[in-house]
């Protein structure tokens, strides 16, 4: 509903910003700990839009949760101390919410529907009923299982060993949830490797996990222990602020608290190989889990190809890395990214048909996108589709743009990144 305006940057960016929690990470955090016997303290938590329904449905599940900003307390009853809910549980917009949580509901003595936004409701489920039912899952939805309302009536579930086709991160706990509470082991393998936060963050609530390449074993039966975690920033978010210190200016930004779990820094290997001006300090640790500082300045840019195992590094990166594109000299391919196509939108067309009306020289291909720049981009109205990533990319069009740019339903970057526009706007030069 809400139409937001995004002036070109005349003067450059510049300063230092904490990025806010990792989106993925504070999902965990509230589930793990939800599962977990004894309390947990999660600091720097997202509390985006989509963190908080899995808060909300956690809720729903009979756990005490506590929130105060950034930071988030859980009371947890154990696995078995969750309770069927009198109502249906609704994920809004987030995949990650529903998929996750579908997981550890298979395995517990009651029933419950998920929901979704108009989004959710077309984004395919099969992936996760199709394995979860290999598990012994009484687990449905409309069209066979393929699409929410899901239905879930929990009981006991087999470990298997499940190949998985994708390399997606959310399949994979999904599985690995439902093996927690399995008979026996249960082993996920990828053909590449998808974001480790579940196997790192179970470690940290005290269970085992096995890691071999692709391959990730868990054995049922093993209980978690409350504990405190402390969330990174999320590079996810980070990457808007570096695409756009990347292509204003005059630009310099320092960006702290950045999380750099190799799983997810394919964004920070794009930048770097298109030549980009990028500099990671001070590593540390939050846990299981590696934070930089990272600092970037405007930097002439040449096009690349993307594809292959780094894809599911930055798949999320990828509507951003299309804008840095239009401003790259050369040819920039993006190749093996179907996973698009079944994101909040599909954020191939919505990113080729905006770019292209911008003025760019763009063209999507089966897989993903060609991109030739350098292109100067003009003003216009652009939409989110609700989707808060192609959102933030307009944005990242209205600052170099010729003239301003209009982003409809700009409301949707509430998802990842309640404060976009508060730190964009810390970072310009008046
Ligand atoms: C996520 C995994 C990725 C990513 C999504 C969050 C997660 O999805 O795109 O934003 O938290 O596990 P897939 O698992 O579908 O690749």
């Amino acid at each position: 509903m809400e139409n937001i305006v995004v002036e070109p940057v005349t003067k450059g960016l510049n300063g230092s910003l904490t990025i806010p929690g990792d989106k993925s990470i504070s999902h965990r955090a509230v589930m793990f700990a939800s599962i977990a016997e004894g309390k947990t303290e999660i600091t720097g938590f997202l509390p985006g839009e989509d963190c908080l329904s899995t808060i909300r449905c956690m809720r729903q599940l009979g756990v005490t949760i506590t929130e105060d900003g950034d930071t988030v307390i859980v009371e947890g009853k154990g696995i078995d101390g969750l309770t069927e809910p009198t109502s249906v549980l609704d994920v809004g917009n987030s995949g990650t919410t529903i998929r996750l949580l579908s997981g550890i509901l298979a395995s517990l003595p009651f029933s419950s529907v998920l929901i979704g936004d108009n989004s959710i409701a077309k984004r395919p489920m099969a992936r996760v009923t199709g394995p979860l039912k290999m598990l012994n899952a009484t687990i449905d939805g409309r069209d066979h299982g393929r699409f929410t309302p899901l239905f879930i009536r929990g009981g006991q579930l087999t470990g298997v060993h499940y190949v998985s086709p994708i390399a997606s991160a959310q399949v994979k706990s999904s599985i690995l949830l439902a093996g927690l509470n399995a008979k026996g082991e249960t082993t996920v393998t990828e053909p590449y490797r998808s974001r480790d936060h579940t196997e790192r963050m179970l470690e940290a609530f005290g269970v085992e996990v096995r890691v071999d390449n692709e391959t990730v074993s868990i054995m049922g039966g093993q209980t978690l222990k409350g504990t405190n975690i402390s969330v990174p920033g999320d590079i996810s978010s980070a990457a808007f602020m570096l695409v756009a210190a990347a292509i204003v200016p005059n630009s310099e930004v320092t960006l702290t608290n950045v999380g750099i779990n190799p799983t997810r820094t394919g964004i920070i290997d794009v930048l770097q190989e298109m030549g980009a001006d990028l500099e990671i300090v001070d590593e540390t640790l939050f846990g299981k889990e590696p934070v930089a500082t990272l600092k970037v300045k405007t930097s002439s840019l040449k096009g690349i190809t993307i594809g292959g195992e780094i894809i599911p590094r930055l798949i999320d990166e990828i509507p951003a890395i299309a804008v840095l594109a239009t401003q790259a000299h050369g040819v920039t391919i993006i190749k093996d990214a179907e996973e698009l196509k079944v994101k909040e939108t599909n954020r191939i067309d919505t990113m080729v048909d905006q770019l292209k009306a911008l003025g760019a020289n763009i063209e999507a291909t089966e897989d993903g996108m060609k991109i030739v720049g350098p292109t100067p981009l003009h003003g216009g109205l652009t939409q989110s589709f609700g989707d808060h990533r192609i959102g933030m990319s307009m944005a990242l069009c209205g600052l170099i743009a010729k003239d301003t740019i209009s982003i409809k339903d700009s409301e949707a970057i509430a998802v990842s990144y309640p404060n976009f526009f508060e730190d964009l706007n810390k970072l310009k030069q008046v």
